[in-house]
């Protein structure tokens, strides 16, 4: 416990106010400010901008190096010697596991890969097209109806059965919604498949042939999964925490984290960096959309550029980046255009002052889309396929604040409406 101190004075008032300053494992010390409450004093940080929300072990992000790390481990690290299911293991449980925790957390990941017949019925309450971020909100609340009496969110032992099933339920819903939206037959998962293999087979696969997936895909599918799997307190992680704090069941806490990370300023960047790509047309385009980009006056941003935190290169999208050369070389479409129009726009963004003054760099949307959209997932999936990566993210965030004692997160305002006022008789 550091004995820093920071010290607040008020206009109009004598006292000064000492504030414990806390200091992290590493990255910013942070000041304390509990105790402003009792002096009658909010903070105000519309945005979250200079706000830590709360303290945690899980995910450590550098912004201005472009360093990310789960548990201590950089995500480069672990997109290339891990794999999905061990970082979720690691984001869980703190530790990467011996062999024998990862078969067994991968064979009880199995043992809950099948959605409940009443679920698959909702399905059929949808149009066909439906927005699958719309379905997927839906389905996995539903999930609370199901298991709304079989979880104690203060009992360890629920929260890791709650963990499981999000974990291994999510391929099973995703897919289940494309073949939804397709009108093809729902596919059930076959446990002698890898999770990605899984996942591809389910999305891909027809009742009249036996599974057959690409290796490389189902590779470069994990190493998706993996580079979305936790980002801190992003928007939809401080959601879930949110919601959790009211001591929401976990299925209802985690399909309010898909409802926030839909947003195109969130996880629904990557279809919408697709959109802009598509909107381009033409590398003779692109000067035109980075002007757009740069006018004040239009609303238009450069899709998957940019970041809160990052003001380097986001570590993800250096990764990703590599994976569409290998899944496009793969599939023989390294000539895509709008593979080509992207890689351009970046070249031309990153020498543009604008972008280099405001450290806009591609993010991890950037690439994601290009690679789906390679390996045949639509556009209006892409941001289902984030919510999947990212569950084991959302859930090790819920279950380490229910881990330990909390609060209800209730934030307080700058009020700037018309004082009190009697109603006119
Ligand atoms: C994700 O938080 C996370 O960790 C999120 C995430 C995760 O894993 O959970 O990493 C996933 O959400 C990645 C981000 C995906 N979103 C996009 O790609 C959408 C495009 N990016 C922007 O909307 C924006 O960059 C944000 C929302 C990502 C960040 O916005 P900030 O931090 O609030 O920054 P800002 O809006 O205050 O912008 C600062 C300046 C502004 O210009 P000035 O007013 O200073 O002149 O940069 C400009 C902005 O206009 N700017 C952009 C831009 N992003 C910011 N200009 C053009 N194109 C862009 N993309």
């Amino acid at each position: 416990m550091s004995d820093k101190k920071a010290r607040v004075s008020l206009a109009g008032s004598q006292d000064v106010i000492e504030l414990p300053v806390l200091e992290g494992t590493i990255g910013p010390d942070v000041i304390d400010v509990r105790s402003l409450v009792s002096k009658g004093v909010f903070t105000y940080d519309p945005g979250f901008m200079s706000t830590a929300s709360t303290e945690s072990s899980i995910t450590y992000i550098d912004g201005d190096a472009g360093v990310l790390l789960h548990r201590g481990y950089p995500i480069d690290q672990l997109a290339d010697h891990s794999d999905y299911l061990e970082t979720c293991y690691l984001l869980l449980k703190g530790e990467l596991p011996d062999a024998a925790n990862k078969q067994a957390f991968t064979d009880e990941i199995k043992r809950h890969t099948m959605v409940d017949a009443q679920i698959a019925q909702l399905l059929n309450g949808f149009q066909r097209n439906a927005h699958p971020m719309a379905v997927l909100i839906s389905l996995t609340g539903a999930l609370a109806a199901l298991y709304h009496d079989s979880l104690d969110v203060d009992d360890a032992e629920h929260r890791h059965l709650a963990a499981i099933r999000l974990i291994a339920k999510m391929p099973t819903l995703a897919a289940m919604i494309y073949k939804h939206s397709i009108g093809q037959p729902v596919m059930s998962p076959i446990n002698s498949l890898t999770y990605a293999e899984n996942f591809l087979h389910m999305m891909f696969g027809v009742p009249a042939e036996g599974p057959n997936v690409s290796s490389v895909l189902a590779k470069a599918v994990d190493v998706i999964f993996l580079l979305h799997a936790d980002h801190e307190q992003n928007a939809s992680t401080s959601t879930v925490r949110l919601a959790g704090s009211t001591g929401a069941n976990p299925y209802a806490c985690i399909s309010s984290g898909i409802a926030a990370l839909w947003g195109p300023a969130h996880g629904g960047a990557n279809e919408a960096v697709l959109k802009m790509l598509n909107e381009i047309g033409d590398e003779s385009r692109i000067e035109e959309f980075i002007a757009k980009a740069k006018d004040k006056d239009d609303p238009f941003r450069l899709m998957g550029f940019g970041h809160r935190v990052y003001k380097n290169f986001d570590p993800r999208s250096k990764v990703m980046r590599k994976i569409c050369d290998e899944v496009l070389a793969d599939l023989g479409v390294e000539n895509d255009p709008l593979f080509r129009i992207a890689r351009r726009l970046e070249k031309i963004a990153l020498e543009d002052q604008y972008f280099i003054e405001r450290k806009l760099y591609p993010n991890v949307d950037f690439y994601s889309g290009i690679i789906l959209k390679a390996i045949g997932i639509p556009t209006s999936m892409f941001t289902v396929i984030f919510a999947l990566g990212r569950t084991p993210g959302w859930i090790s965030h819920w279950n380490e604040m229910l881990s330990g004692p909390y609060k209800i997160g209730r934030p307080r305002q700058l009020y700037r409406g018309s004082p009190k006022r009697d109603y006119p008789v």
